[in-house]
């Protein structure tokens, strides 16, 4: 299935179709907004509070102002799911830019953020999740403020497609070799039983899948250290792992055509996916929201 029947339009409840947009919208002219992705386990969200925080964070940083509280907008979120009859594995798209005005750099005045939702189904993945996945490393080529999920995607797409045209499903970033993130996902080597990850300053989007992992570590007394790796480092690493809200945890098992250890999934990436299962309560949820 596509995009569930009713949206979320400003605050308001909408057919999907009847939603329209101005060419003069500085989403579409500027990538001027942000986003959230945010995870569906049948029929309730995953890590609901964090992407709401993440979005209000974006939206600040890049002085858009949201007119709904945090509370509300979470409560129209849910809303958008129950309207919906949503009771499967999904995701929901959200992006708020800086409105609808005449072409022009500087902010319009008085003109009210451009808000909308849409949800839509989304099986796991289980074959990437059980076997892994292949990826290639690029060049981050992004800006300096990459903490920020702003619509501004164009090198994230380029570096995404350019691993689709490889057979790959990802692309692992690097700036001068430093490995950042993947073009939409995080990134994480496991080296003599502990784990490794770019820290969380301006260079990378904060996963909120990264947060629940470091907890998942802590829990499981496995080193979480936000210390970043190399390109080079890749090549001797006993495991690879990537983590999004779409995505989950999942392993990966080459990188540019080389084998990563045994070309199996890890033992650690395992425990982590195991923790990630019960957090999500993928198996027990059923239709609470
Ligand atoms: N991507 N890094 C980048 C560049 C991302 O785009 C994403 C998410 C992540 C992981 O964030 P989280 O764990 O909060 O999903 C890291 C989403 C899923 C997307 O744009 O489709």
């Amino acid at each position: 299935m596509s995009v569930y029947p009713i949206i979320l339009a400003q605050t308001k409840f909408t057919h999907r179709d009847s939603l329209t947009y101005p060419y003069e919208e500085r989403g579409l002219q500027f990538g001027d907004g942000v986003y959230e992705v945010i995870r569906i386990y049948n029929g309730a969200f995953y890590l609901l509070n964090e992407h709401v925080d993440r979005l209000y964070r974006s939206a600040e940083a890049v002085k858009i102002e949201i007119t709904s509280t945090k509370e509300e907008l979470t409560n129209l979120l849910i809303d958008l799911l129950v309207r919906n009859d949503m009771t499967t594995d999904g995701k929901l798209y959200l992006q708020i830019t800086r409105g609808s005005a005449p072409r022009d750099h500087v902010f319009p005045v008085d003109v009210p953020a451009n808000m909308y939702a849409y949800i839509t189904d989304a099986p796991r993945n289980t074959t990437n999740l059980e076997n892994g996945v292949s990826v290639i490393t690029e060049r981050d080529v992004r800006w300096e403020y990459c903490y920020i999920k702003s619509l501004n995607l164009l090198p994230n797409v380029l570096a995404k497609q350019t691993a689709k045209e490889k057979g790959s499903y990802e692309a692992i970033l690097h700036k001068d070799g430093f490995v950042t993130e993947c073009s939409s996902s995080n990134v994480y080597l496991v080296k003599d039983g502990e784990i490794y990850t770019h820290p969380a300053t301006t260079k990378i989007l904060h996963g909120c899948v990264r947060m629940r992992i470091e907890q998942f570590a802590r829990d499981l007394s496995i080193p979480f250290n936000e210390e970043g790796f190399s390109v080079e480092d890749i090549a001797l690493a006993d495991e690879l792992f990537l983590s999004s809200s779409t995505s989950e945890i999942t392993p990966i098992v080459k990188v540019d055509n080389q084998q990563i250890a045994d070309g199996k999934p890890g033992k650690i990436t395992k425990q982590l996916q195991e923790a990630y299962v019960e957090d999500a309560a993928i198996k027990e949820r059923s239709m609470e929201h």
